[in-house]
């Protein structure tokens, strides 16, 4: 295994046992609707800070993008950190959410680490040495038909100028998949098309730190990952279609067929 990447697992566990003694407490907070809120805050912070600061003991030159701090600088080395992914199912006590960091060098993703700790599952990617769950290496689905499939996808909640189109894809893929899947967690969603559990996943508008280590741990998985035009802005985007190779074309014709210029 990458040396980089163990310094990234140690931090997404350290971070999912700071998480984890928070989830404990959720109880008692959730009394104080403000208290509460504020709490969530915190954990989202310290999460953040604590994975900040074992990558930054082992890597101080490198610059560091997190959710909740920005970025602290330009540099070819830049860390992508989502502290707590899935924090309104962190808030109601869904246990479904994750740590996700990325490695970022010279533009590319290099080193990826989702780190789910309700259910101790360790996804991880070094660019181009495969994609692992818990150690074992993970492929994504061989389902070769959309109707046969399932698809993870997030609603678009914060923008509702996307719902109206998103609906319609919405629609005609209730009609012609297996099942469509909203977990709340995009990061989790990603690294489960990885593990082949999601034949595909779609969302709109979602942030870098969301999608950057999913996307490599999918590809490393075999997995095809784009934007809705087919290309590669979906980091930037952050319009992000992920599947097997199989199902790709079919899924991607669906959204394709709804999206507007604006979404490419
Ligand atoms: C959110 C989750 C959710 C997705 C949202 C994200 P957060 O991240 O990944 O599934 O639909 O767009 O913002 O806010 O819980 O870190
Ligand atoms: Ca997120
Ligand atoms: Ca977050």
């Amino acid at each position: 295994m990458h040396p980089t990447i163990n310094i990234a697992i140690k931090a997404a566990r350290q971070a999912g046992s700071i998480i984890t003694r928070a989830s404990q407490d959720l109880e008692s907070l959730t009394i104080s609707n403000k208290g509460f809120n504020d709490f969530v805050s915190e954990v989202d912070l310290a999460s953040e800070k604590e994975i900040i600061k074992v990558l930054k003991k082992a890597y101080p030159d490198h610059a560091f993008l997190g959710e909740e701090s920005g970025l602290t600088h330009q540099a070819d080395n830049i860390w992508i950190i989502d502290p707590l992914d899935g924090t309104t199912n962190f808030l109601h006590g869904l246990p479904i959410y994750c740590i996700s960091i990325a490695l970022e060098q010279k533009g590319e993703i290099t080193q990826a680490v989702i780190y789910d700790p309700n259910r101790n599952d360790l996804f991880t990617a070094t660019k181009g040495q495969g994609a692992y769950l818990n150690q074992r290496r993970i492929r994504v689905s061989n389902k070769s038909k959309l109707k046969e499939s399932i698809i993870g996808t997030g609603f678009p909640f914060r923008d509702f100028k996307y719902l109206p189109v998103y609906l319609k894809i919405f629609e005609e893929l209730v009609r012609g998949t297996s099942g469509i899947r909203r977990p709340g967690s995009a990061a989790l969603d990603l690294a489960y098309v990885a593990a082949g559990w999601f034949d595909g996943f779609f969302e709109i508008n979602l942030s870098k730190w969301d999608i950057a280590a999913g996307g490599l741990i999918i590809r490393e998985a075999g997995g095809i990952v784009s934007d809705f035009s087919e290309k590669d802005g979906w980091l930037e985007s952050g319009n992000i279609v992920a599947a097997n190779a199989k199902i790709y074309q079919p899924l991607m014709k669906i959204i394709k067929s709804h999206i507007t210029d604006k979404l490419n």
